[in-house]
Order: C-alpha cells, then structure tokens, then sequence
C-alpha cells in the first residue's frame, strides 16, 4: 500500500505523462476524445466558478466547494491521454507537446497542483482567498493553450 502511494506519487509528480502507449485506451482516437471531454468538463467548473466570483451568479460557497472539487480531480485527468501516437486525428494538439514535452508536463503538473490549492481554499469559504486561487489556476488555461493547442 505505501509502495503503491508513493508510485502514484512519483506518477502524479511527474503528471503521468506515459510516453508509449497507454492500455487503458484501445486507439489513440479515444485517448483524444477522453482528453477533449475531460476539458469539456473543466470548462463547465471554470465558468460557474467565474460567474460566481464575478457575481453573474449569487455566491454560493457549498456550490462552489463542489465545483472546485470537480475542478481538482478533472485538471489530473487529461494528462494521460497525450501518449506517443496520439498527436493525429481530430484533435487541436500541437506538437510541441511532444517535442517540447518537459515544458508540457510542467504547466499540466502545475495545473493540477494549482486547482488542489483552489480545493483547499474553496474549504475555507473566505471569497478573497478563493479568488486568488481561483485566478492561480485559471491563468494556466491559456498559458498553456498559447503553446500546446491550435
Ligand atoms: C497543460 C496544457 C493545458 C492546460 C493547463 C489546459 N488545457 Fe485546454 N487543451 C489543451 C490541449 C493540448 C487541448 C487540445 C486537446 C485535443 O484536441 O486533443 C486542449 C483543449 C481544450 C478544449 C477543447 C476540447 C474539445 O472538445 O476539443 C477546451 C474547451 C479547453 N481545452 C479548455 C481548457 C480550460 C478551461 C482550461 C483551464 C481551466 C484548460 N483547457 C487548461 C491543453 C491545456
């Protein structure tokens, strides 16, 4: 069991970029679209938690909480689906990804450990916390996207 957490760990760490393939997928066109619903998905987090704090829509911290939550586990969950082989088809991945791949496994590896930050703050319920953590987080969507994504 300590073994097992410290492997997933080392993975998490180093954001479990597999660079051959991956089993858990049987063609690469369904890694794409398990990345691309996972995105989907952290878009919807990102825009209520945004209407909230722009208060487009009344606050509502147990809302918010969950939101963040989401929002912590889904910003792991692309990162997988980036394996070697992945990079044609119907996808807007550029591939830089690949061959600038430590730089693309920096700004995911911090972007998951951003959004579990905004999890945390999220469980204080203090707006003024949130919103920092929240604009942390948030701001590695086009930092990203500017070099990685068409
Ligand atoms: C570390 C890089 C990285 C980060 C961080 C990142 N993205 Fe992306 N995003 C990508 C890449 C690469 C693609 C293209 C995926 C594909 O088409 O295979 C993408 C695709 C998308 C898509 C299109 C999905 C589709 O259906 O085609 C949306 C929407 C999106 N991202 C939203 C976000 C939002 C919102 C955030 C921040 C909260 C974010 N992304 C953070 C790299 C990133």
């Amino acid at each position: 069991m300590k073994i097992k957490q410290l492997i997933t760990g080392i993975l998490l760490s180093t954001c479990a970029l597999s660079v051959s393939a991956n089993t858990a997928f049987k063609e690469p066109s369904d890694a794409i679209k398990y990345r691309q619903a996972a995105f989907s998905m952290i878009s919807v987090q990102i825009g209520d938690m945004g209407a909230m704090l722009k208060g487009k829509v009344p606050f509502d911290a147990e809302q918010f909480k969950m939101r963040a939550n989401n929002a912590a586990a889904l910003s792991k969950m692309p990162w997988e689906a980036f394996y070697a082989g992945t990079d044609k088809g119907d996808t807007s991945a550029l591939a830089a990804i690949w061959s600038e791949n430590e730089a693309f496994v920096k700004k995911a590896a911090a972007f998951a450990e951003n959004a579990d930050k905004l999890a945390l703050a999220a469980q204080t319920g203090e707006k003024a916390k949130i919103g920092k953590a929240f604009g942390a987080w948030a701001k590695g969507c086009k930092d990203c996207h500017k070099q990685f994504k068409d």
